[in-house]
This record gives structure tokens, C-alpha cells and sequence, in this order.
């Protein structure tokens, strides 16, 4: 096995958002392909692409009512097997979603299910008999709103969904779904795709007894569904154990096909995340923190640095992706959050693993502004108080003509204002200290330096709280994400400067001590 995401670099496509070839003003699978020049420049080894299955489409697509289908808004397979070839051409793998824990309520396995307790797909999903009062069978919530569980009138049980009731979860306990899953890998790995992201991979398990997680928290508002979520202690409806058993499963399914496997993981405490990656069972995973966070520079290093020697074998790190506010607007917004998110991303790259962009991260972009009336994500339309994920998921700004140049006449999906001229592709590309061509820069160095991402990691003490020194071989990378300048003792050597998150990223010779600017992060070399 060639494990050729060692040293890659990801970049995050939602189809919906990025690019419309047809005019109807949604993003499609060949609007994607038009773009690989864009990601060719850009330098990305892979894309991940997010689920373009057939789907309602109640949660974009993370509603998945044929595994195998593409949906028609997207696209067919011919433009897959197009983009697919297209792509490879120019030696950018291609990463498709699978979505396990739940599919949507129109997949034929659920409308089966719903025919009644003796049919043979009944066992695919979670029933269980009201509690004695007539209730939910426990106290588990949706990650959307309300309990995880919904009634059957037909039947009398309620059927178990950690997000919204029409995508119910399957029922992982049950071995004809491991094998249809096992089937739906092979379908995908067969029309020559390169990986998998796992979506929730962490929640496939769920405790045989179905018990109540406990509450640690007080719920002020109980119309805000991350509110109620997070209030819960999730023992039992997420991370169990036995989860990792499916993915050393998938591990052996896709070995023949190079194929690597990331799960979106989200574990109860950081020395949780490293299981998921042990034993020859996913490849990597994300870890999500460090994209939810607002500016708190300290507390996001002690996490990338705990996380990180907790696991050598490989995080996906990122910052950005479809689900939160884009890092430049939680870091602070303008000039400021964009110097800081750099900063930061800058820093990962030493991390090693498989990082990861999202659309739009790489030019600097801010959340898109959407009226209320136009939002579409069903945390924000069915909840009182849901803070929605649309914002992130405005289109990709490649120019200033109509729609920014995501679709020839179309009105987007989402419709918001245009971004400014400076925000777009075109206008960035010619200019060499724009974000975009500071990200891009940041790609081709790492290719440059394979010590970066493969030497031994080396923690080095460092003198503040949102200071850090990491050694790796011939490079360092050090991060002052502080408000205020640092010096730092580098170690014996001569030592260049070859990328900075600032500007005047020329390579340079430095001597210790060295003197950080604010919110800067550097990569070194030692002198040849
Ligand atoms: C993951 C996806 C998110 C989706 C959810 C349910 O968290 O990233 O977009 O809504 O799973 O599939």
C-alpha cells in the first residue's frame, strides 16, 4: 500500500456551492471539473468532494436515499467518471463522503422498514417500544433539534435518528448492513475514487441497552439544539468502543484499491481521538476543534499539541470546513482573523497527517451574509434559536461577473450580496501577496521540505502560552499566535526563514534569539 496521503494536502469541495456548469443554479459535478485547473494551480494533492448521492436533500445531501445514484441537480455518473479521469490526469486524487450512521428516509431500506416489524429491512435501522409512559424510548437528543427518536404510528415503535427524523439511523449491530456498506465501498473504489470521508463516524455504534446519557449541564435555552446537545455527557449514543471493529473492516475492503479512509470524528476527550486511527483502522481523521473555536490562541495550541502526541499516525487537520463559521470570522474577522487563520493553518502544515482547506478558506473569505428568509440549513429553518451552517456554504467567489462567476445567469441556491472584487480568484491571482498566493506558496513549500510532514516531531519548550516550537529534521515550525512579539532561543544550526504567514515570506538567514512578530507563524531550515 502506497499510503500516498503522507505529505498530501486536501482541499474541501462542497458540490452545492462551488461551481454551476448547467445554470440552474446549483454547483454540479461537472462545474468541479471545469475548475481542476484552478486546483491543479492552487497545488491540492486531492478533493474532497461532499456527498452528490441521490438525496431530498433535507440536510444537502447528507440525506442519502441512493448510495450508488448521483443525483440528478449534481449530475450523472458519466460526469463523475469525467471528473474522476480529469482529474487523475493531473494527479489530484478524488475523495467521496459516505454517510453510514443514518441514510434519508426515502432509501428504499427505510421505506421497507417502515412496512412493519416483520420485514426484512426492518432490522437495517434502531426501533425500539415507547418508554412506560408512552414516550421515547430514552432521553437521547438530535444533533438538530428535539428527541432522537420519532414515532411510527403504524407500528407503535419509535425509530432512533441522531440528526433530523427523515435521515434515520442504521442499525450497525446488524451484519446485512455491514455488508451492504461493504458492497457500496467496492462500488465506488471500482469507479476509481481514492478515499473516504466518514461522515459521524464516531456515532455507528450505539450502546446495546440504549441507556439515558447523562446530563452535566444546565439548559438556559431549549430552543438551541447545540445548547441541548452539548448539555448531554454523550456515554452512549456516540464513540463507543466497538465502532473502530467496522472501520478495521473497511480498512481490509478498500487495502486493494490504495484507498484511505477519514472519519469526521468527534470523541467524547482528545486521548479518544487516537483510537479511531490504531490497529490498521481508518487512515486519519479529522479533528474538529480547532474549526469551531473562536480566537483563543492558547487553548487552540494546547489542543493541536495534546492531540498531536497523542497520535503519530495521522490527523486531518483543518480549520475551516462546511459545517462552522469560516475561521477568518470566528478569529476575529478582517485583516485580522485572515492573518490569524493563516497563521494557524501555517502551523498545521508542520503538524504532519493530512491537512485539509476548505473552499474559499485560501482566499481569506469571511461567512457570507444571508437574509433570514433565505436560510436553508434545517438547524436554522426548524429550530427557534438554531444557529444554521449556510453562512460558510455561500458560493465560491471565482470573479466579478454576474453571481461572482459560480453560474452563467442562474441566481444561486443561496442567495447572497457578491463578494467584493478583492475577495474573488481572479483579482487575487495577480496579486503575489494576496491570501490566496500566501496559501498557495504555503502547499509548494511543504511539497518542497518532506521533513516537515515525515521527520521525527520534536515539542520544544516554549516561552508563552500561544508560543510553540516544533522541530522536525532539517525544518522547524514555530507559531506566535500571541498579541504580542515573542523571542525564542532557536537551536544550534543555521537557520533560514523559507515561509512566513506574513507578508515578505523572501527566504532569509535568522539567529537566536529570534524575534516573532504578532500572530505570525515561520517555517525554517537549517543552512546546507
Ligand atoms: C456531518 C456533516 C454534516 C451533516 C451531518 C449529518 O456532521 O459534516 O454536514 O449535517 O454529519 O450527516
Amino acid at each position: 500500500m502506497s499510503r500516498w496521503w503522507q505529505g498530501a494536502v486536501g482541499y474541501e469541495i462542497y458540490p452545492r456551492s462551488f461551481a454551476d456548469s448547467n445554470d440552474d443554479g446549483v454547483g454540479d459535478l461537472e462545474g468541479i471539473r471545469q475548475r481542476l485547473p484552478y486546483l491543479d494551480w492552487l497545488g491540492v494533492d486531492a478533493v474532497w468532494i461532499g456527498p452528490f448521492y441521490d438525496s431530498p436533500g433535507l440536510d444537502h445531501g447528507y440525506d442519502v436515499a441512493d448510495y450508488r445514484a448521483v443525483n440528478p441537480i449534481h449530475g450523472d455518473l458519466v460526469d463523475f467518471e469525467n471528473l474522476i479521469a480529469d482529474a487523475h490526469g493531473r494527479g489530484i486524487r478524488v475523495i467521496v463522503d459516505i454517510v453510514p450512521n443514518h441514510s434519508s428516509s426515502q432509501h428504499f431500506w427505510f421505506r421497507e422498514a417502515q412496512q412493519g416489524r416483520s420485514n426484512p429491512y426492518r432490522d437495517y435501522y434502531i426501533w425500539r417500544d415507547p418508554a412506560a409512559d408512552g414516550g421515547p424510548p430514552n432521553n437521547w437528543v438530535s444533533h438538530f433539534g428535539g428527541p432522537a427518536w420519532t414515532l411510527d404510528e403504524a407500528s407503535g415503535q419509535y425509530w432512533c435518528h441522531l440528526f433530523l427524523p427523515e435521515q434515520p439511523d442504521l442499525n450497525w449491530a446488524n451484519p446485512a448492513v455491514l455488508d451492504e456498506f461493504d458492497a457500496i465501498l467496492r462500488f465506488w473504489c471500482d469507479r476509481g475514487v481514492d478515499g473516504f470521508r466518514v461522515d459521524v463516524a464516531h456515532a455507528l455504534m450505539k450502546d446495546p441497552q440504549l441507556r439515558d446519557n447523562p446530563q452535566q449541564l444546565p439548559v438556559a435555552d431549549p430552543t438551541n439544539p447545540k445548547e441541548v446537545f452539548d448539555s448531554f455527557e454523550h456515554l452512549y449514543d456516540l464513540d463507543q468502543d466497538s465502532t473502530v471493529e467496522i472501520f478495521k473492516r473497511w480498512n481490509k475492503v478498500v487495502a486493494p484499491y490504495d484507498a484511505v479512509l477519514i472519519g469526521e470524528s468527534h470523541p467524547r476527550s482528545i486521548d479518544r481521538v487516537a483510537r479511531y486511527v490504531r490497529d490498521e483502522a481508518l487512515h486519519t481523521v479529522f479533528y474538529l476543534d480547532p474549526g469551531r473555536m473562536g480566537w483563543a490562541p492558547g487553548e487552540i495550541l494546547d489542543k493541536l499539541e495534546a492531540v498531536h502526541r497523542s497520535t503519530d499516525k495521522g490527523i486531518s487537520w483543518i480549520i475551516d470546513n462546511h459545517d462552522e463559521s469560516r475561521s477568518v470570522t470566528r478569529f476575529g474577522g478582517g485583516e485580522a482573523g485572515r492573518r490569524r487563520s493563516l497563521a494557524v493553518m501555517t502551523f498545521m502544515m508542520a503538524l504532519g497527517g493530512f491537512p485539509f482547506l476548505w473552499e474559499g478558506q485560501e482566499l481569506g473569505l469571511v461567512d457570507g451574509l444571508i437574509a433570514d428568509a433565505h436560510l436553508e440549513d434545517p438547524i436554522a429553518t426548524r429550530n427557534e434559536h438554531g444557529i444554521g451552517r449556510d453562512r460558510t456554504r455561500t458560493v465560491m467567489p471565482w470573479d466579478t461577473s454576474h453571481a461572482n462567476g459560480f453560474a452563467p445567469s442562474a441566481e444561486p441556491w443561496l442567495p447572497a450580496p457578491p463578494r467584493h472584487p478583492e475577495e474573488t480568484v481572479e483579482v487575487q491571482r495577480q496579486d503575489e501577496e494576496s491570501w490566496l498566493n500566501r496559501h498557495r506558496r504555503l502547499l509548494a513549500v511543504r511539497k518542497a521540505h518532506p521533513d516537515l510532514w515525515s521527520a521525527p516531531p520534536e515539542w520544544l519548550p516554549s516561552p508563552a502560552a500561544a508560543v510553540r516550537m516544533l522541530g522536525r529534521g532539517s525544518t522547524l515550525a514555530l507559531t506566535n499566535l500571541d498579541a504580542v512579539a515573542h523571542r525564542v532561543e532557536l537551536p544550534a544550526g543555521s537557520w533560514h526563514i523559507f515561509y512566513q504567514s506574513g507578508p515578505a515570506a523572501a527566504t532569509r538567514p535568522v539567529t537566536s534569539p529570534f524575534e516573532m512578530e504578532p500572530e505570525t507563524s515561520y517555517l525554517l531550515v537549517t543552512a546546507i
